[in-house]
């Protein structure tokens, strides 16, 4: 059933490709994007969006505000299920609650979604599996056709969350007219090429393997980006825990001269998600400034970068946009390898369940 990979997880990731042209097939077109699962109504009188999820799911979460606000020009905040959950928050008909879940079962997320649906809010959900509990709620769903994912750590099912979240930025950037025509074909056109660019390179793989040995000792990992590659920060580095089970966080590049600093010494790791596209000169002066106080440095970045003692490269892509996937993919194999190294149960890490219906 693993087709000849050593763990589930790591097929899945070779898997994104494909499950990512499913999501995107009949949804996007050289003109537009369709969801035909969608009733455009969902969407009148909205001037706010709310997303809600736990773990990677929130992560995704966090991606999806980056592309609402910056594509779609709507207001949108993002939260943790339990958390938002137990603080009596405000809720306004004119904004559309999102639930975000690969299992559908959540309690804390289903929960969530109850309180939006009894407060009065239209609700959509972003799930991977069809009549779970919250597809059965909301009022609109959005699958996300990663097929069954079995590896505990969450990896095609974030790929397609994140491919929704962009298809679904530009859907209503048609609706509300907020980019131009060929700015949205443009979109488009990398949307449609996603599949090519999360291919597992074999020689990205192999280096990847190679480095690993590095990163199995040491008193703590920063995953470190800007922009929307900081919860790409914060999900490398919530694999990275749940699989080797080594302490790691993922930081916003800027903030880590606002105390982080302090923990750096050559046993310190840090993980730098340097694009070419977004931010590139701020970000790696932020690196440098770790790598002045001798942390070891894993760039991943299509620029080779001369203070890196690692350095994983990615291609030169078009747009940020691919090299965020691309870079997630990076990330991905990256925690496999150290904790295949550290010779644990890669798809079965201690202490965590796949569906976490407890509160
Ligand atoms: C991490 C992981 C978890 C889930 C979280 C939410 O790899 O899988 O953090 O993302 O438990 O689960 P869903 O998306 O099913 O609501």
């Amino acid at each position: 059933q693993k087709d000849g990979y050593r763990f589930f997880m790591e097929k899945e990731i070779y898997e994104q490709s494909s499950v990512i042209a499913d999501t995107l097939l009949g949804r996007v077109t050289e003109k537009e994007v369709i969801f035909e699962e969608l009733d455009s109504q969902l969407f009148d009188g909205i001037n706010e969006i709310k997303l809600c999820a736990c773990g990677t799911s929130y992560h995704a979460a966090l991606t999806a505000s980056y592309m609402f606000e910056r594509y779609s020009k709507v207001k949108t905040s993002v939260e943790i299920a339990s958390e938002f959950r137990y603080r009596e928050p405000i809720m306004t008909a004119d904004t559309l609650f999102v639930v975000i879940s690969q299992s559908g079962e959540t309690a804390d997320t289903l929960e969530t979604l109850k309180m939006a649906k009894n407060a009065g809010l239209k609700t959509l959900v972003i799930c991977n599996v069809d009549n779970s509990s919250m597809v059965r709620l909301a009022d609109a769903t959005i699958l996300t056709r990663a097929g069954v994912e079995k590896g505990v750590a969450s990896t095609k099912a974030f790929a397609t969350q994140v491919t929704v979240f962009w298809m679904l930025s530009l859907y209503l950037a048609q609706l509300k007219q907020s980019l131009m025509q060929e700015s949205i074909e443009k979109q488009l056109e990398l949307l449609r090429s996603i599949p090519a660019c999360v291919k597992v390179e074999e020689s990205m793989h192999e280096r990847i393997k190679r480095l690993s040995k590095r990163y199995l000792h040491g008193h703590g990992f920063f995953f470190i980006g800007r922009d929307i590659f900081f919860p790409l920060a914060l999900e490398g580095a919530l694999k990275l825990k749940e699989i080797s089970y080594l302490h790691a966080e993922g930081y916003p590049s800027g903030e880590m001269k606002h105390g982080p600093i302090a923990l750096a010494d050559p046993e310190l790791f840090t993980i730098a998600l340097l694009p070419e596209h977004l931010l590139y000169e701020k970000s790696r002066s932020n690196v440098e400034e770790l790598s002045a106080r001798d942390s070891t440095i894993c760039a991943i970045s299509p620029i080779e970068f001369d203070k890196a003692d690692d350095f994983i490269e990615t291609k030169n892509q078009k747009d940020y946009m691919l090299e965020f996937f691309e870079m997630m993919v990076a990330v991905q194999l990256l925690s496999l390898e150290i904790s295949v190294r550290l010779g644990n149960d890669v798809d079965m890490p201690r202490n965590l369940a796949k569906s976490v219906t407890v509160e």
